[in-house]
């Protein structure tokens, strides 16, 4: 059920307030809230106000616009298949730069999906070599917005020749973790328009189509990089902590979990863990990164990777498991992972399959 509501700002002590437009009333009166700061209020970000999604659509008035709204963009950044392995390393460069990452799908492009996507090198000696790399193995698209994310995205990247940007740019993307002119870490859209059209072609705004995703739905277990961890800014780091174990990350998919969504997929934890309503709470709070891990015996390693649920616990038992890294509470303890070895295709099912249908 979609409705559409004014939501006020008020800055002074941060106190938000919604307006339902249809029946002309109040309908959430002036209430303070720590969660949601100035700097979430732009459009076309999703914040959640009382277990409430709101996606932010336009601004109040031309006022609002000009303050809030003027430089803010969207991108679309892919990382090419010769970094996917290392794609932690990228994400921290992104979250260092102040982007964040809206949308995520790790990819395979056919060899003419790859061809249209580069249609405009298509007379290019180079075409051919670029287009075959791209197809070549699996990649990772990403929406990432914020001020200026068109230029700044294409700055960290640095010039599209590896070793001139080793030269002329040692602290971008490519200079650190690129090959040469081709094996180059990733593209980034050069104008908004380019962006408008390469963010449709990986998430296309009707549902169903686009390129699908990687999930292999054997061997595998699921892991969720909850949204506490995504907003403090953690994915990098975790996905380059699950890498550096020997975990193979089959796909990944950035969700915005609605309640009705994540009382399902917890069901079993209904009555039986004292967290499950805050767990609840916990995964519909905002965007979070599920990733398929593929590998023999992955629910078993990849549950003890992942350490008790208890990060205090797991900080004095297992010190170097993710929750003992990254997890602050019980309920935002960094990560969820499949618990009983026969669920993880499931679990795997019920994001790439069903969810991402
Ligand atoms: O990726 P970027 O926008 O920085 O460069 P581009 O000029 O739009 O070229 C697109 C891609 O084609 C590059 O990222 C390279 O992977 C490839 N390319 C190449 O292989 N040889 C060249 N001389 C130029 C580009
Ligand atoms: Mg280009």
């Amino acid at each position: 059920l979609l409705r559409r509501y004014q939501l006020f700002y008020y800055p002074r002590d941060g106190a938000l307030e919604m307006f339902d437009v249809k029946n002309q009333r109040i309908f959430l009166k002036r209430t303070k809230h720590e969660d949601i700061q100035l700097e979430d209020l732009f459009v076309g970000n999703r914040v959640n106000l009382f277990s409430r999604q709101l996606n932010l659509i336009d601004y109040g008035d031309q006022y609002t616009a000009n303050k809030l709204g003027t430089k803010k963009e969207r991108t679309l950044a892919l990382i090419k298949p010769d970094v996917v392995t290392k794609m932690g390393d990228v994400l921290e460069l992104i979250y260092a730069a102040n982007l964040i990452v809206t949308k995520a799908k790790m990819t395979k492009l056919t060899w003419s999906q790859a061809a249209d996507f580069y249609a405009e090198h298509q007379s290019k000696p180079f075409f051919n070599n670029l287009v075959q790399f791209v197809s070549s193995g699996p990649v990772v698209a990403m929406e990432l917005m914020g001020d200026e994310a068109v230029s700044i995205w294409r700055k960290l990247l640095g010039p599209a020749e590896s070793s001139l940007a080793r030269k002329e740019a040692p602290q971008s993307a490519r200079a650190q973790f690129g090959t040469d002119g081709i094996k180059n870490v990733g593209h980034g859209s050069d104008s908004l328009a380019a962006a408008a059209r390469e963010l449709e072609f990986f998430f296309p705004s009707t549902i169903g189509h686009g390129p699908s995703n990687t999930a292999i739905f054997t061997d595998c277990t699921c892991c969720i990089i909850k949204p506490h961890a995504v907003s403090e800014g953690l994915t990098g780091k975790i996905l380059n902590s699950i890498c550096a174990a020997g975990f193979e990350i089959s796909a990944l998919h950035m969700f915005n979990v609605d309640r009705a969504n994540a009382e399902e997929f917890f069901e079993v934890y209904k009555g039986v863990v004292k967290e499950y309503s805050g767990m609840i709470t916990e995964l519909c709070s905002g965007p979070c990164m599920v990733l398929e891990i593929h590998g023999t015996n992955a629910p078993q390693s990849f549950r003890e990777f992942c350490g008790p649920p208890d990060p205090e616990i797991s900080r004095r038992l297992r010190p170097n498991t993710l929750r003992a890294l990254y997890g602050k509470d019980k309920v935002k303890n960094a990560v969820h992972c499949t618990d009983l070895p026969e669920d993880g295709v499931l679990e795997v099912q019920y994001f790439f399959k069903i969810l991402d249908g």
